[in-house]
């Protein structure tokens, strides 16, 4: 098969020629490990901006899915989606990879083809509960609007897996014409900050997982937006953590609204264009949250890593059968449909570990088990 991977050309975008301020060295990676979080659900396993840089034909070829994957440098999973891609077929997707910049996909960082010189050329530092998230995402979306077969995007970390073959993934997404994008009112907490009031109102304030799954114009709409990026990275900040050398100076600091934008940019500014009815207002992507720190403020919630041993096929199938979500803050049970058919709600979970991940592939769940995926050596 020939698989010569199309370059990824970086679109030069405007709002990306200024410079980020550096001010933590952690990184995306410790983000994804600590950061403070909501419970979305019962699941214990228990004014509109005119467009001007697209049309709007239809599109008749073959559409694709662009799987953009969110990695902090390598693909510990590679080899699970190297299966999963294997089961599809080539013409029915494409990937585009956001890493560390300069961080090179090739024979030397990556166990599957498939991945070979994906990543974009334009990456930029991802940090910590900042603005470079959100911004991370806008390139993967660039990147992936300049092919017009690219229908739907799905955004993924890397430590998410899949939990279906291709085709079921496939039929899944293409059925719908809405994006998958969690997306609830936002109440409790004070991350929303009324200096944006002129811009934003409260009530069009949302929260909700960055793991979205968007059709096409709603991509469009994410990379157009210049005003509410810059309204969030004045005013959706991460409050810095106490530091004893600043003395009383921590007192205002700590008054600071904590806000991590990658958590309320997408959602709330679709709400904002007037298109959360074109929503199927929930994620693909599953997270089992730590329930034991249920009574610790909102800081305790942090994802569960699935490890070789509580990733068998029970639990898969526990996951696979959660067909709604129910939003406390709105009262509001999410059942999950895809075009008016009930569907499991879940294409996709994270955290995996490569145990957990090698789990899977040898369950099958993702097509056909492929021994030769285990057997290669990591790199
Ligand atoms: C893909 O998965 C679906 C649902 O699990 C199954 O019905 C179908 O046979 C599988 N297709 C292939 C090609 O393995
Ligand atoms: C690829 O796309 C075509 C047309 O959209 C569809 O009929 C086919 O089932 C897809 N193949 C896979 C493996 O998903
Ligand atoms: C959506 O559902 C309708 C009615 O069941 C069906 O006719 C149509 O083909 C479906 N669309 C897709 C893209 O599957
Ligand atoms: C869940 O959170 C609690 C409290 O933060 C912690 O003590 C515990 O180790 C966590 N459990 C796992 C499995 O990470």
């Amino acid at each position: 098969m020939t698989k010569k991977p199309s370059p990824i050309v970086g679109r030069h975008v405007i709002w990306f020629s200024w410079k980020l301020v550096i001010t933590f060295s952690a990184s995306l990676c410790v983000f994804a490990l600590f950061r403070f979080h909501y419970q979305p659900a019962d699941l214990s396993f228990s004014t509109p901006l005119t467009r001007i840089r697209y049309s709007h034909e239809e599109f008749h070829g073959r559409a694709k899915i662009a799987f953009l994957f969110l990695a902090c440098r390598n693909l510990p999973l590679d080899f699970l989606w190297g299966s999963f891609f294997e089961n599809a077929d080539v013409a029915n997707f494409s990937i585009y990879i956001h890493s560390a910049p300069g961080f090179v996909f090739d024979e030397s960082t990556t166990r599957s083809h498939f991945f070979y010189g994906r990543q974009l050329s334009n990456s930029i530092q991802v940090l910590w509960g900042e603005s470079s998230m959100i911004e991370a995402e806008r390139l993967l979306l660039t990147a992936a609007l300049e092919e017009p077969a690219n229908q739907r995007f799905v955004l993924l970390s890397d430590s998410c897996v899949p939990l279906y073959n291709f085709s079921y993934i496939y039929n899944y997404v293409m059925a719908s014409q809405r994006s998958f994008v969690d997306s609830f009112l936002d109440v409790k907490e004070g991350r929303y900050n009324p200096k944006m009031s002129p811009k934003i109102a409260r009530k069009k304030w949302r929260k909700g997982s960055q793991w979205i799954t968007l059709v096409r114009s709603h991509a469009e709409v994410i990379v157009d937006d210049e005003v509410f990026l810059s309204i969030f990275k004045r005013f959706c900040k991460r409050r810095p953590p106490v530091d004893a050398s600043k003395g009383k100076l921590n007192i205002k600091l700590q008054k600071q609204h904590n806000c991590i934008p990658d958590e309320h940019y997408m959602p709330t500014l679709l709400v904002m264009h007037g298109l959360e009815g074109e929503l199927e207002r929930r994620t693909l992507t599953y997270t089992l949250w730590n329930q034991s720190a249920t009574k610790m403020e909102n800081k305790g919630w942090h994802p569960l890593t699935f490890t070789y041993g509580n990733a068998g096929p029970r639990n898969i199938k526990k996951i696979k059968d959660i067909n709604h979500v129910y939003y406390a803050a709105e009262s509001r049970a999410e059942w999950c449909r895809s075009n008016s058919t009930s569907v499991p709600c879940f294409l996709f979970a994270r955290k995996f570990s490569l145990g957990a991940a090698m789990r899977l592939l040898s369950e099958g769940v993702v097509g056909r088990f492929d021994t030769a995926a285990l057997l290669d050596a990591p790199p």
